[in-house]
């Protein structure tokens, strides 16, 4: 299946999973994703920020007071319960129907991007990555929270054979080798933290310019 088609189909698996996305999800956001998330908002500086793929909303209530923001979604469905979600906290946020792999924002539009549990499911993530280098400015700063593939014996060849049937249940993939993919992208790693054993990682990065100017070449 081409590009296009497969963002089709993830679409329409977040169109279908919308009315039911929180209620699933009810007992591991209480007992861990909001810690998490805390966790990854108090490093999130204010400014100018996009949250990709910001789902029903889940991150708003720890967005930094005064900061600007802009949340995009690929889903519809999605994207009608985050507005809804953004008025009830009474929040100015500026909600777009867009698909990370092709963002149409300039060039250093953002000083952050933040995505939470989405990479698994962008369909080509080194994409997705590359445009949110593209749009964050070289200084700027790009944290993700993503679960990833564990790569041991019996785990990971596991959750490569479960990945079909999970992916298609609700799209998203539990194979995700999300941190390689931070580096293949061209992106700078700053750091990696574990949250849940080596499944779940906080991790930070910049655009590729903000380390050809921290580390300018020597003359001669
Ligand atoms: C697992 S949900 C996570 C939602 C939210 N970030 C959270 O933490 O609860 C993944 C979200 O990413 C969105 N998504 C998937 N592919 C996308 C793409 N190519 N561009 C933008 N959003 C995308 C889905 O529509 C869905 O809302």
């Amino acid at each position: 299946m081409d590009l296009a088609s497969l963002t089709q189909v993830t679409r329409k698996r977040y169109n279908r999973i919308a009315p039911l996305y929180d209620l699933m999800e009810t007992f591991v956001e209480r007992a861990r994703f909001q810690k998490w998330r805390a966790r990854l908002w108090s490093r999130v500086r204010p400014g100018r920020i996009l949250e990709v793929g910001v789902g029903t909303g889940k991150n708003m209530p720890y967005y930094p007071p005064g900061a600007q923001v802009t949340a995009i979604d690929l889903s519809e469905a999605m994207l009608a319960r985050a507005r809804s979600r953004a008025r009830k906290l009474g929040l100015d946020v500026d909600l777009q129907w867009m698909d990370v792999q092709s963002l149409a924002f300039p060039d250093d539009a953002f000083d952050t991007a933040v995505a939470t549990f989405v990479f698994c499911s962008v369909p080509d993530p080194i994409r997705g990555l590359q445009e949110l280098a593209r749009v964050v400015k070289p200084e700027g700063d790009i944290w993700l929270l993503e679960h990833v593939r564990v790569d041991r014996p019996i785990i990971g060849p596991l959750m490569d054979l479960l990945n079909p049937l999970v992916v298609r249940m609700v799209g998203a993939n539990i194979n995700r080798r999300t941190v390689e993919n931070v580096r293949r992208a061209g992106l700078t790693l700053v750091s990696v933290e574990n949250l849940s054993g080596d499944l779940v990682k906080l991790i930070h990065a910049r655009p590729p310019q903000a380390q050809a100017s921290r580390h300018p070449a020597s003359p001669g």
